[in-house]
């Protein structure tokens, strides 16, 4: 890996800041610049920067340690310390002779060999260029983030003709691994590739709903989540983005584009959206956008009429029923009408970019997927729907149909167990991985599954190594799932080396399926729920303590069982933005599948622990009783719910190959743990923690179940009837875990709870 040991930020405004934190993230150190504002307080622009992002939501830093990476200067006084950095990335104001000024300073003061990149969303890299040396030019490209950089995970890469091509593989290299991105190569064109169909995208659909006249919540119901599109739609990702950003996106690209550029035919500038940005109207960050909530109409969420500019009480949208695209599209009146007035121009637009602006479809789609968070690109849309009959409908509509959609072939298929993409050529080829990236969703494109039930499955994933996935939904875990791990041991035993806990869904599991708590309690099947109880204690101690390792690969969420899971592992390599935690108590429940002894565990063993059981148990209590979850892996360490030895992965996709090598490195010489023993501190210990809970009882932090609840939890972690002279094994602890879990079950405020959970996703605090 490219290992930088300094990079140094130019502009510390939305971009510039959220790429110096996702640098601090990567555990590197940055120098992040601005301008003197305040001649008194000459880094004052920058040091505001970092005190946002300190408090920005959702976090920019991944942890507390990250935060201190960031030093701050000004480009007056700093500029010559980009000679100490390995890669400066200017993130200034989108203004070309600002640009230019600061490259003709960073030309007399940076080492030869430093790379230069800009963040520019439209300047073409030509452009930027212009006017500069030899030597600058070959150290220069264009790396475009998207916002926010944390959590965006698309990088576009723009590379010149005189680019040196080790430089530019090595801030690839970077920006992959140790930053997390996944790197696209764009061609040097207006708008890369995601904001060139973007905005296409965002400009059609806008059209389209005022042309056909819809509600903004009838355009975003029909063009968001039926589309695979994030459930705001259209409407309300602008909102999000800023309304503002619109006619400045179109002015850029109408002006950049050549004039028989589709784009140059629909971009328009509605009155009223010009209207809304004059008024203040710019969105989410303004005083409203096309949604808002009318806090003087007691919070009442409200949408513009598209009509009249006047805001109205937001409405029920139109009920979608249509089951996939093509029915969508077939659906008669405006539903089909709109969903084909975004679609057919967009998917063409794109069509007709193959080639131009980056060199085959697989590019496109992933920036699509990466920078606009679309579910599916453009051509794996044109696939939903069938290009054949994407190319009728267009040709219907009198509409051009671009060269690689005539070939009326789809655009990926799976041959011999490779997945292959269409290219310009008419010919298949093969989707090549980069070294050290591993899919599962290749994998299972090209193989069956050792073990498969309803709730989980077993896939090799090559070199003795087996994965556990979870497949149900929200990859909720069940009794089938501990099925499937009791099927899977002796089968790995017998013919594999180690086994992952890994999976491809939204996160990595929502813990434990309360629908199905919700039903046994509902028939007072009391014996079930203490059988799946057991059952997942069993299960997890099982893989605990199989004769081969056993390691977690976390990612997203990671809740309660999902948690739990983790916990058991021999090890754990986690992507950064996990969210991990023991949430059990916001629903009236305790850990209930080792969670309470690994985590005493834990904290016995952190570093820095003082001696004796209370401080490690106090911890543990006060983690599990408040439901903390943790903001990311890093701060997972903070947490205490992942070892110092845990391992974390920037790069979403390389996550399987990371924790397959973590576990072939723990196979030779491998024993499986000693069960630990525990000394607990008793009723005496208890009666702390219940004084503790009453404390916050008392300033109104805590409820009066949560009380009962925590009182519980106490119990099981204290070591319930012993004494510290009394050893406790990890069994009796589980038994102890058990009662009270079951207990809690009993009680109908955790059926409450349950049942607010499930209905609202929310807790309910009684
Ligand atoms: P911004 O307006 O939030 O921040 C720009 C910062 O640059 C300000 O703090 C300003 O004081 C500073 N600055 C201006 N001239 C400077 C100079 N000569 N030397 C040092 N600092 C200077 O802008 P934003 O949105 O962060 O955009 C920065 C760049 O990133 C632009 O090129 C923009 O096109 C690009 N970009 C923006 C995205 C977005 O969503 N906002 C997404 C991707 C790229």
């Amino acid at each position: 890996m490219a290992a930088f040991g300094k990079v140094c930020v130019i502009g510390a405004g939305t971009m510039g800041a959220g790429i110096a934190a996702q640098v601090a993230n990567a555990g590197v150190k940055v120098l992040l610049l601005d301008i003197v504002r305040d001649p008194a307080d000459r880094n004052g622009v920058a040091r505001g920067a970092v005190e946002r992002l300190s408090k920005a939501n959702p976090a920019a830093f991944m942890s507390k340690a990250a935060a201190k990476l960031v030093e701050v200067g000004n480009t007056e006084d700093d500029l010559a310390r980009v000679a100490e950095c390995d890669w400066v990335i200017e993130a200034i104001v989108e203004k070309i002779e600002l640009k230019h000024a600061l490259y003709e300073k960073l030309e007399a003061v940076r080492r030869s060999g430093t790379a230069v990149s800009s963040n520019t969303s439209t300047i073409p890299l030509e452009k930027l260029i212009e006017g500069r040396s030899a030597d600058f030019r070959r150290d220069f490209l264009i790396t475009h983030f998207f916002n926010p950089p944390r959590y965006m995970r698309l990088i576009e890469v723009v590379a010149g003709p005189e680019s040196d091509a080790a430089l530019v593989a090595a801030v690839s290299d970077f920006a992959d691994r140790a930053m997390g991105k996944s790197v696209v190569k764009a061609k040097d064109t207006p708008g890369f590739i995601a904001n060139r169909v973007g905005t296409f995208w965002l400009q059609s659909a806008i059209n389209a709903a005022f042309d056909l006249g819809l509600s903004v919540e009838d355009a975003d119901a029909i063009g968001g989540k039926p589309m695979g599109v994030p459930k705001t739609g259209i409407f309300g990702l602008v909102d999000l983005v800023g309304i503002d950003l619109m006619p400045y996106l179109k002015a850029s690209l109408s002006m950049t584009l050549p004039k028989d550029d589709p784009y140059q035919a629909i971009a328009k500038d509605h009155p009223l959206i010009m209207k809304m940005i004059h008024d203040g109207f710019t969105g989410r960050k303004g005083k409203g956008g096309f949604y808002r909530i009318n806090k003087e109409a007691g919070k009442q969420k409200e949408a513009i009429d598209l009509a009249t500019g006047e805001y109205r009480k937001a409405a029920r949208p139109v009920s979608i029923a249509a089951k996939d695209l093509p029915s969508l599209l077939a659906t008669k009146g405006k539903v089909g009408a709109y969903a084909w007035a975004i679609l057919g121009p967009t998917l063409a637009y794109a069509a007709g970019l193959v080639g131009e602006v980056a060199d085959d479809v697989l590019a496109i789609d992933t920036a699509m997927k990466l920078g606009y968070n679309w579910k599916f690109g453009p051509f794996e849309l044109i696939d939903r729907i069938g290009v054949v009959d994407f190319a009728k409908r267009l040709e219907e509509d009198g509409m051009a149909v671009p060269p690689i959609v005539a070939l009326g072939k789809p655009f990926y298929r799976v041959e011999g167990g490779q997945r292959q993409f269409l290219g310009l050529d008419g010919d298949y080829h093969a989707i090549v991985r980069p070294e050290g990236v591993l899919l599962l969703e290749d994998i299972k494109a090209a193989s069956k599954p050792l073990l498969k039930n309803g709730s989980a499955a077993l896939w090799d994933v090559g070199d003795g190594v087996v994965a556990l996935e979870f497949t149900g939904k929200m990859n909720a875990l069940d009794a089938s799932v501990m099925e499937l791990i009791g099927q899977a041991i002796p089968l790995v035993a017998a013919k594999y080396k180690a086994l992952i806990v890994y999976n491809e869904g939204s996160n990595f599991s929502a813990g434990a399926n309360l629908g199905l708590a919700i039903f046994a309690i509902n028939i007072a099947a009391w014996g079930e729920v203490e059988k799946l109880v057991a059952g997942g204690q069993q299960a997890y101690k099982a893989l605990k303590y199989a004769p081969f390792p056993v390691v977690s690969a976390p990612f997203g969420m990671a809740l309660g069982g999902g948690c739990e899971i983790v916990l058991n592992a021999d090890a754990v390599q986690a992507h950064a933005e996990s969210y991990i935690g023991l949430v059990e108590c916001g629903v009236g429940l305790i850990p209930g599948w080792g969670g309470c002894g690994e985590m005493i565990e834990r904290f016995l063993h952190a570093p820095g622990m003082p001696r004796g059981p209370m401080p490690a148990v106090a911890k543990a209590f006060e983690t599990i009783s408040t439901a903390t979850v943790s903001k990311s892996a890093a701060n997972a360490k903070e947490v205490g719910y992942l070892r110092p030895s845990d391992g974390i992965t920037m790069n979403r996709d390389r996550l399987l190959a990371d924790a397959k090598a973590k576990a072939l490195s723990l196979v030779e010489g491998y024993k499986p743990p000693e069960p630990p023993t525990f000394r607990l501190p008793g009723a005496g210990g208890r009666a702390a923690l219940d004084l503790a809970v009453q404390g916050f009882r008392a300033r109104g932090l805590a409820t009066p179940y949560d009380e009962v609840v925590a009182g519980r939890l106490a119990h099981v972690l204290t070591g319930g009837d012993a004494d510290l002279v009394d050893t406790l094994s990890e069994q009796d602890l589980l038994a102890l875990e058990r009662g009270q879990f079951v207990e809690l079950v009993r009680d109908p405020r955790t059926m409450a709870r349950i049942e607010t959970m499930l209905a609202t996703g929310k807790p309910l605090r009684n």
